[in-house]
């Protein structure tokens, strides 16, 4: 167990505990933040879009190609962006802080 930190689209941030194992997307859906997802994991939409805060883009690693080719797609690509779903929260990422995007928006 640790944390993420996330701010919603709203610009609130919240501390929420975290499972290791589980995707930064699937902990930030557990801590009922709204997020779309829409397909849940599977590396196919673009709806888990997040911003890496500056400080931990290291320790999340280089994204896969099948990653980069959907962050192609979405609205507002920046340097630290990626797919939450494709990240596996563990115990150096304990801390991390993330920014929804609004393509995970939810209406
Ligand atoms: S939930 Fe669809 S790509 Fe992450």
């Amino acid at each position: 167990m640790g944390t993420i930190k996330v701010t919603d689209l709203e610009g609130n941030t919240h501390e929420i505990q975290a499972t290791e194992g589980l995707s930064i997307m699937e902990n930030i859906y557990d801590a009922k933040i709204p997020i779309k997802a829409a397909c849940f994991g599977c590396c196919s939409c673009s709806t888990c879009h997040v911003y890496i805060d500056e400080a931990w883009i290291k320790e999340t690693g280089q994204p896969s190609e099948e990653e980069e080719d959907i962050l192609d797609m979405v609205v507002d690509l920046k340097e630290n962006s990626r797919l939450s779903c494709q990240i596996t929260y563990n115990d150096a990422l304990d801390g991390i802080h993330v920014t929804l995007s609004e393509d995970t928006k939810t209406d």
